[in-house]
């Protein structure tokens, strides 16, 4: 099978699903002629892969266009060991206990967004809650306040996540590369502050770029460069994504009235409800790697230095590892939901995967409670860029 996969065409960004399981039975290795990369379907294969960080680089980063070898290898971008101390200095300020002191703060600033609109009995659920939640997520993280800032990272995240697969869109490439300019102008100075306090032996404060500033792992600091690469990724990476995961959830409960009132029936099915739309429905597609040598994939021979596309949700819907995958169905056991690679896998897996999680709990709990009679709204807007799965507008009336 050649060019019968065409990942840009409007009838897979639609709706991927069927594609994948065409994929997935008749041709788990597909190489575009078109756009020139590989792409991967199979769970274990996907798997092994992405274990395999020997073989299969990030160095060149996880878009489809090859990163520049000037840009300093960051976290999704950078193999073990450099990958490993990275992520050491960041995994801090993601675990648990760090991301429930979030909650009250979050729940407060959800009930404010559906203030402003629950009066007029209707609302646009992506613009109006699924893009600020994430957005203040990440200003609180960083440490910059959210009412200056939040919305001219709207306009940077959104054309900097769009060019991860802009091919069919050259234009979005250029706008990429200015927003991805002007977050460095933005953040350099608070870095280089946060740099000057440890320095001088004051205390750069404990949001993310403050215990970047201050990570000492066996000896190595980060550089400047580093924390702009992840100040950077990091607003693309928690955004977007997880806009989509909330849209979807939605989505997929409002076309299958059933598993919404089992869910309502059964609220502590919530946790597998979350992992069900995720596994489902993953907010992006898929992310690249690129072979150190010539590879074999399956009939394919990979030349060195191609670029692999780890197909997630293609993995999600593989019948060898999810019973009946085509099924949304929330009542599926959490061990086996928890297998689905929406958030990728190996060393890479996303550090933010809870962090996800608890903003499409906190914004599914606020809306059911305060909104509880929902219906769709009849407009849906599709997401407009390859990179991510979902909607872009989505009308919601009570
Ligand atoms: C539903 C929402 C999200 C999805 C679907 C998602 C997806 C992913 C995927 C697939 C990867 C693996 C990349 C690869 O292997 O090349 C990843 C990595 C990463 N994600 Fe997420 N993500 C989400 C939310 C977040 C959030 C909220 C944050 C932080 C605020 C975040 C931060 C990161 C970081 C820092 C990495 C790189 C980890 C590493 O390379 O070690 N993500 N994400």
């Amino acid at each position: 099978m050649k060019d019968d996969f065409d990942f840009y065409s409007e009838d897979f960004q639609a709706n991927p699903g069927p594609t994948f399981s065409r994929m997935l039975e008749k041709c788990p290795f597909h190489h575009s002629e078109k756009w020139g990369w590989y792409s991967v379907f199979r769970y274990a294969d996907v798997k092994n892969i992405v274990e395999d960080t020997e073989t299969y680089s990030a160095k060149f980063g996880p878009g489809v266009d090859y990163a520049p070898a000037d840009r300093p290898a960051v976290l999704v971008s950078a193999d073990p060991p450099v990958h490993t101390i990275q992520r050491r200095a960041i995994v801090q300020g993601f675990n648990s206990r760090t991301i429930r002191a979030m909650e009250p703060g979050l729940r407060a600033f959800v009930n404010e967004l559906i203030d402003d609109f629950i009066d007029k009995g209707r609302c646009d659920l992506i613009q109006d809650v699924a893009v600020p939640v994430p957005l203040w997520i990440i200003c609180n993280f960083l440490g910059v306040p959210y009412a200056e800032n939040g919305e001219r990272f709207r306009s940077w995240v959104e054309v900097m996540a769009a060019s991860v697969f802009s091919q069919d869109k050259p234009e979005v490439q250029l706008k990429g590369r200015d927003a991805a300019m002007e977050i460095a102008a933005f953040f350099t100075p608070i870095i280089q502050e946060k740099m000057e306090q440890v320095a001088a032996g004051e205390d750069p404060g404990d949001n993310l770029l403050g215990m970047m500033a201050k990570a000492d792992i066996d000896g190595t600091q980060l550089t400047l460069e580093e924390m702009l690469g992840f100040a950077q990724f990091l607003l693309v990476a928690g955004s977007g994504t997880t806009t989509n995961l909330i849209g979807n959830f939605f989505k997929l409960m409002l076309d299958h009235p059933e598993q919404r009132a089992k869910l309502e029936a059964q609220p502590e099915l919530m946790e597998q409800a979350i992992e069900e739309v995720l596994r489902f429905d993953a907010p992006v597609h898929g992310l690249f790697r690129t072979n150190n040598e010539p590879v074999q994939l399956g009939d394919l021979d990979v030349p060195k230095d191609s670029k692999i596309c780890m197909m997630w949700g293609a993995a999600n819907r593989d019948p060898q590892v999810f019973e009946d995958p085509n099924t949304f169905e929330i009542g599926r056991d959490l061990y086996t939901l928890r297998k689905n690679m929406t958030f990728g896998w190996g060393v890479h897996k996303c550090i933010g995967a809870p962090l996800a999680r608890l903003e499409c709990r906190v914004v599914v709990e606020e809306i059911s409670r305060r909104i509880p009679k929902y219906q769709d709204g009849g407009r849906r807007v599709a997401y407009p860029y390859a990179t991510l799965n979902g909607l872009d507008h989505f009308d919601l009336v009570w």
